[in-house]
C-alpha cells in the first residue's frame, strides 16, 4: 500500500510528495521533529509532543507553519487515510526554503517553515527485542550541547547505532566526562536495590515525553526514583537496565560493553513500568 503523507499543505501518496533542495531542513538539518506512538488507532501523548515541539521551535526562533490544533488534525487524517492501528507518526517542522544556501536565518515573515508528516506502521507494544532485552555499547557524546532542542542533527546518533550494529549489539548509549548521558535515540535508566536512577533534566539531554510518564508512573506505584548522573561501571553492577522512547516504551538492557546486567534476562521493574504504561498511556489518548 502507498503510503498518504503530508507535505507543506498538502495530503499526497509518498511517492509524489517533494520538498524544495533549498529547504533548510535538507541543506542545513535546521528543523526539529516529533515522533509520536500510535495504539490502537489513537495519538499517545499528543499534548506531551506538542508542548515540547513548542519549546524546540521557539528555543530556535521558528515559527510552525500550521497551529497545534491543525496539527492535530493532520495527524488523525493521517491515522485514517492510512488505517494506521500500531506504531507512529514522522514530523518535521524546517526554517523552510530562502531564495538561496544561506547561513544567516530568512525573516520568518517572509519565509515560511516547511512541514512534513508520515505515518509507520509497527508493533510497539510486543518485540523479541522486549522479550530478550537487547545489548548496548557506550560511545563519546560527541553531540552539540542543545540536546534539549529535538533538531534533525542526527549523524552523530546514527553514527553511534552503526558503532553499535558492527559491534554485536543494538544500540548505543553516550558518555560525556565520565557519565552516561542518554541512548542514541533514548533516555537511559538502570536499577539497583529497587530505586531507579537516571540523570536528571538538563541542555545535555532530551527531555523524553516517554520519560516523564513513566518516572510518574514509577512515582505512583511508590517506586524511589533518583535523578543524578551514573557512570558505564555503575550500570553494569545494577540490578537491571532500560531505555525509553515513544517507539520503544520501556526498553529491557541486558549487556552493556560485554558485561552482562542483573541476571542477563529483562528485569521485572521495566517490565512492570512497560504493563502500567501501555495499560494507561490509552485512557489518555486522541
Ligand atoms: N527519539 N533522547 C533522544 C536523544 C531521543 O532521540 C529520543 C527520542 C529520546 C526519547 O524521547 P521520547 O520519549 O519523547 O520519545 C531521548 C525518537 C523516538 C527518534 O528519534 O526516533
Amino acid at each position: 500500500m502507498t503510503r498518504t503523507v503530508y507535505v507543506n499543505g498538502e495530503y499526497l501518496p509518498e511517492t509524489e510528495a517533494k520538498v524544495s533542495i533549498f529547504d533548510r531542513g535538507f541543506l542545513m538539518a535546521d528543523a526539529v521533529y516529533e515522533v509520536t506512538s500510535v495504539l490502537g488507532g489513537k495519538l499517545l501523548d499528543f499534548q506531551g509532543h506538542t508542548a515540547r515541539l513548542q519549546r524546540s521551535l521557539n528555543e530556535l526562533q521558528m515559527i510552525s507553519p500550521v497551529t497545534m490544533d491543525e496539527l492535530l488534525e493532520i495527524h488523525h487524517q493521517l491515522i485514517e487515510k492510512n488505517n494506521l492501528e500500531e506504531g507512529g507518526i514522522y514530523l518535521q517542522v524546517t526554517r523552510g526554503a530562502g531564495a538561496d544556501r544561506d547561513f544567516v536565518w530568512p525573516d520568518p515573515e517572509e519565509v515560511k517553515g516547511g512541514i512534513v508528516l508520515f505515518t509507520f506502521a509497527k508493533k510497539i507494544t510486543e518485540s523479541k527485542s522486549l522479550d530478550e532485552g537487547i545489548k548496548v555499547i557506550s560511545v563519546e557524546d560527541l553531540r552539540w550541547g542543545r540536546r534539549d532542542i529535538k533538531t534533525t542533527q542526527l549523524l552523530y546518533p546514527s553514527f553511534a547505532k552503526m558503532q553499535a550494529k558492527k559491534a554485536g549489539a543494538t544500540d548505543a548509549w553516550f558518555v560525556e566526562d565520565g557519565f552516561v548521558t542518554e541512548g542514541y535515540a533514548n533516555n537511559v535508566y538502570i536499577v539497583k536495590d529497587g530505586v531507579i536512577i537516571t540523570r536528571q533534566l538538563s541542555n545535555d539531554i532530551l527531555h523524553g515525553i516517554t520519560r516523564a510518564a513513566i518516572l510518574k508512573f514509577a512515582k505512583e506505584a511508590q517506586m524511589k526514583v533518583e535523578e543524578r548522573p551514573f557512570t558505564i561501571e555503575e550500570a553494569q553492577a545494577a540490578d537491571e537496565a532500560f531505555a525509553t522512547s515513544a517507539t520503544g516504551f520501556s526498553q529491557p538492557i541486558v549487556e552493556i560493553d560485554g558485561v552482562t546486567v542483573g541476571t542477563g534476562k529483562p528485569g521485572p521493574v521495566s517490565r512492570r513500568l512497560r504493563e502500567i504504561y501501555i495499560a494507561e498511556m490509552p485512557k489518555t489518548a486522541l
